[in-house]
């Protein structure tokens, strides 16, 4: 399907990769039962979950040997168990005794080994098994030294735990590619975690995906970020590459999108006013405040413990860099931190999923606490919090980002699942979306 966008003439300081290209997209069709067919839901799981690398956890959570994190996704359990030798090895959380899942537990530590509930058997940290109660009652052998658990391919990169369910998978550099260059001026490695935070909906997992694929949404959900956050298709960069990943940078400027772009609201006037610009230079052409923001922030920053601030380029300084990493994790790079979004499919229902949102900052010297979607908080690993969406939107009373993009979500699963729906009808900007179907397409008909 043909786009209608042009290569936008920008002045890019920011990391780029020579395998970017325009979004372009094939027009498969994007029809509702992809949302909410068990039989759609069946094939991602066979040949898509199956292969692909999944994000499990922060190398953070776990510190000493024997320390682990667990991931249950659809109906399996994996176990990420850091070893002596500091590495970190991933084991589907099943005994291979009589198949009882072995920790019940999402995270903690063991001195040693994993002792199996059911008949005690006591696997160590590194999948072998030391012990098993009447060794010498098995007429086949011992399994002691024999049976081992089940191990995944594991990795990590900018201190996340990646595994994957295929033994077969593509290194994960390999996988993530261009990504990692292209957030490659953060040290991601040493980012705190501090918001952690998961929600059942009543949504596809694909909607999350989809959402964060384009920013036409914006005026009409997220209105509130009109004055600061550019949504306009003309000054935002689109890229596809070729490992099917996307990423979308917008600026930090008043949108382009309305007559008034150049007044200077009342939040701009904040954010500028935090770096001593006077918001009254900026009267009448308030979206160069946002070069004066890079110049103040270049020059301020470092004072302000912001010494990391160094390692970025000056569009880094105020603008945001979403990747949708192929298929359900994206990376949102802001001056403050990592926005982290990962959906995933509920165990047997496609109408329902699970949204992750984590949110990881570099530590700013001489700062206790950190802002956050949640208020102030503390540089430390966030606690799980693990909710329903419904409880959330109650709880969170004057509504945020997240309850506006969720609440959308649980709308538009009701109409995809119509006899009305047949395609999506999508302008330029949207591209992005049609094509992330198309990597789905692709892995279901064996191109990928
Ligand atoms: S099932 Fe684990 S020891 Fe029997
Ligand atoms: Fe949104």
């Amino acid at each position: 399907m043909a786009t209608n966008l042009e290569m936008p003439k920008v002045d890019k300081t920011f990391p780029s990769s020579t395998k970017a290209e325009m979004p372009k997209a094939r027009g498969d069709k994007i029809t509702g039962d992809r949302y909410y067919s068990k039989d759609f839901a069946e094939r991602e799981w066979e040949h898509m979950w199956k292969r692909i690398w999944h994000v499990g956890g922060r190398v953070a959570q776990l510190q000493d040997a024997g320390d682990f994190v667990v991931h249950n996704f659809k109906h399996e359990s994996v176990m990420m168990v850091k070893q002596e030798d500091g590495s970190i090895r991933a084991f589907f959380n099943v005994c291979m005794h009589r198949g009882n899942r072995l920790v019940a537990v999402e995270e903690g530590g063991v001195a040693g080994h994993f002792t199996c509930t059911y008949h005690g058997w006591k696997w160590g940290i590194d999948g072998g098994l030391d012990w098993v109660q009447d060794a010498e009652d098995f007429p086949q052998g011992n399994p002691c030294g024999k049976l081992h658990l089940k191990e995944l391919p594991c990795d990590t990169w900018g201190g996340f735990i990646f595994w994957s369910f295929d033994q077969n998978v593509k290194p994960l550099m390999e996988y993530l590619d261009p990504v990692p260059e292209l957030l490659g001026n953060r040290d991601l490695e040493s980012y705190t975690r501090v918001v952690w935070r998961t929600l059942r909906v009543n949504t596809n997992w694909k909607f999350a995906s989809d959402n964060f694929n384009e920013a036409y949404h914006i005026p009409s959900v997220h209105p509130q970020f009109q004055p600061m956050i550019d949504d306009h298709y003309s000054t935002t960069v689109f890229e596809m590459y070729p490992s099917g990943h996307n990423r979308m940078v917008e600026k930090l400027q008043p949108s382009s999108r309305w007559p008034d772009a150049h007044v200077v609201k009342p939040l701009w006037a904040e954010v500028l006013k935090e770096w001593d610009i006077n918001p009254a230079d900026f009267e009448g052409r308030a979206q160069d405040g946002r070069k004066a923001l890079q110049e103040a922030r270049r020059r301020l920053g470092p004072g302000r413990g912001l010494t990391y601030f160094d390692k970025l380029t000056d569009d880094e300084l105020t603008d945001q860099f979403h990747h949708t990493c192929f298929p359900n994790l994206t990376l949102t790079g802001t001056p403050e931190g990592l926005h982290v979004f990962r959906t995933e499919p509920d165990a047997e229902d496609p109408n329902w999923s699970t949204f992750d949102y984590w949110y990881l900052v570099p530590k700013v010297e001489g700062a206790k606490e950190v802002a956050t979607l949640y208020g102030m908080r503390p540089y430390q690993e966030a606690e799980h919090e693990n909710g329903s969406f419904d409880d959330y939107q109650a709880e969170i009373a004057q509504g945020d980002f997240l309850t506006q993009d969720l609440s959308l979500a649980e709308t538009q699963q009701r109409g995809l699942r119509s006899m009305a729906f047949e395609d999506a009808y999508l302008a330029g900007q949207e591209t992005r979306v049609r094509r992330f179907h198309e990597v789905i397409n692709d892995y279901l008909e064996g191109r990928r």
